[in-house]
């Protein structure tokens, strides 16, 4: 980090030198960590609009110019010319893999795709209508009960095997929630198969037949995981930093991200947006709701629309239009209802003063749904498809947090608001 530069603070007319850092690229930042042993003062930001957390080399946003870049990577080109393990990869390690390293990889990951046998039983303590994310964060979290073996997060190469673990393990315990809400028997991993191809297997096969994904289908689903793989530090990716800083095992981490991811504003969105484009049902309503969506008494949102970062356009929604094209054509849905709302939705909000003016665009959850819907996946399941893409990103970061020669605790402080000391009457005088 440079650190020619300093930012001068003046707090009661006494100025306080702060150090200027700069990253590869991207706004510098003012290292505050001295802040208050200086000046007795904290600094405040809630919902982090002004602070970088920490440092990490792993993906880069410019929300203004709508780039995307996994280890120095466009997001297009990694989607166009890529499979998701070759990115898995390239998050976890730094780099692409070379062909040797790739298929080395595939193999480690496929010798992980089962799970325990014990772990199965899990599913059967919950309501088969239970939400798959209640299921993953509960069956997620109990990984950590099986992996006595690799748990010193000291170790490297202990890092190393949770991280493969997990990574493999996802696309099972996805389409193992998906078969006990339908009451279909599990399907056990079949490692003849690309990654995705047998999470489709797994989701879509049944004992009785022999599934044959097509590989249109596969790659569609492929270029999904790839676009939600890691996205710098979201909310959830932040949870899983700030659970982990603590010392907390990756298993356990990595449920508390998959619970952050679950809301709506979050991962939960792409479920939310669908139901939202349910509910609107004819483009002959899109003006009520966005009408209600501008109602600052009324709590809708256009789900799917909106980012904290990207302020011009969100370049993984353009490539999931594109997929969503793909998809509907293979299976010849052109005329799909919902993707003509959403394409009649998109085009009045984006010509709708309220909507540029606040620099609202689609985000990658405006598409994905209508992507997921058509490949078959039920719209419960559609945020446990994003939490399986984005276990890479995060247990990629969880990695480079506990490498890190500098990394703490995770400890805000407040800005109390709340009664100052007082003494507990009796209770004859409360
Ligand atoms: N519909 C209507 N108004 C909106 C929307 C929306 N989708 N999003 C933001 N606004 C308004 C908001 O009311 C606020 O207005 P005002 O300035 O008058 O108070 C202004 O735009 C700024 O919004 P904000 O909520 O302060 O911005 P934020 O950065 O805190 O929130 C967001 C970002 C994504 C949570 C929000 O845009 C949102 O709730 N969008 C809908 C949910 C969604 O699609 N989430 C998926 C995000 S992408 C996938 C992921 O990374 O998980």
């Amino acid at each position: 980090m440079n650190t020619q530069r300093s930012a001068t603070l003046t707090v009661d007319g006494k100025g306080v030198d702060l150090p200027i850092y700069s990253g590869a690229i991207g706004p510098e930042v003012i290292d505050i960590r001295q802040l208050y042993a200086k000046t007795g003062m904290f600094t405040f930001d809630p919902g982090f609009m002004s602070t970088a957390a920490c440092k990490s080399s792993i993906t880069y946003i410019d929300g203004d110019a709508g780039v995307l870049l996994y280890r120095g990577y466009p997001i297009e080109q990694l989607a166009h010319q890529c499979d998701f393990l070759e990115v898995a990869y390239l998050i976890l390690k730094g780099e692409l893999p070379n062909p040797e390293q790739k298929k080395e990889f595939d193999k480690i990951i496929q010798s992980h795709t089962m799970v325990h046998e014990q772990l199965t039983r899990f599913y059967s303590g919950f309501r088969r209508d239970a939400h798959p994310m209640a299921v993953m964060v509960g069956v997620v979290g109990a990984l950590s009960a099986f992996y006595h073996d690799a748990m010193d997060i000291s170790d490297q190469y202990h890092r190393d095997i949770s991280a493969h673990r997990l990574i493999a393990k996802l696309p099972t315990i996805v389409a193992m929630a998906y078969k006990y809400n339908a009451g279909q028997p599990f399907m056990y991993p079949r490692n003849d198969l690309s990654y995705t191809a047998n999470f489709m297997h797994m989701m879509f096969g049944t004992p009785c037949e022999k599934y044959e994904p097509n590989p249109v289908l596969v790659r569609a689903l492929d270029r999904i995981l790839i676009l939600h793989a890691d996205h710098e530090q979201n909310a959830s990716t932040s949870t899983v930093r700030l659970a982990g800083s603590s010392g907390a095992n990756p298993f356990a981490c990595i449920s508390s991200g998959i619970a952050c991811l679950w809301g709506p504003a979050h991962g939960g969105a792409n479920e939310a947006c669908l139901n939202m484009l349910e509910e609107i049902g004819d483009v002959s309503r899109v003006g009520e709701y966005i009408k209600r969506a501008k109602d600052k008494n009324d709590s809708f949102k256009l789900m799917g629309f909106g980012h904290r970062v990207y302020k011009n356009f969100d370049p993984r929604a353009k490539l999931m239009r594109e997929t969503c094209h793909e998809v509907l054509n293979e299976l010849g849905l052109h005329d799909d209802r919902l993707f003509k709302l959403a394409v009649a939705l998109e085009k009045i909000a984006l010509e709708d003063e309220y909507f540029v003016s606040k620099k609202l665009y689609p985000n990658v959850d405006f598409y994905s749904g209508i992507v997921q819907r058509a490949l078959g996946i039920p719209v419960k399941l559609f945020t446990g498809i994003f939490a399986l893409a984005r276990t890479v990103g995060w247990i990629a970061q969880w990695n480079e947090m506990i490498s890190d020669p500098e990394q703490k605790i995770g400890r805000p402080r407040q800005l109390f608001t709340g009664a100052e000391k007082r003494e507990v009457p009796p209770m004859s005088k409360r």
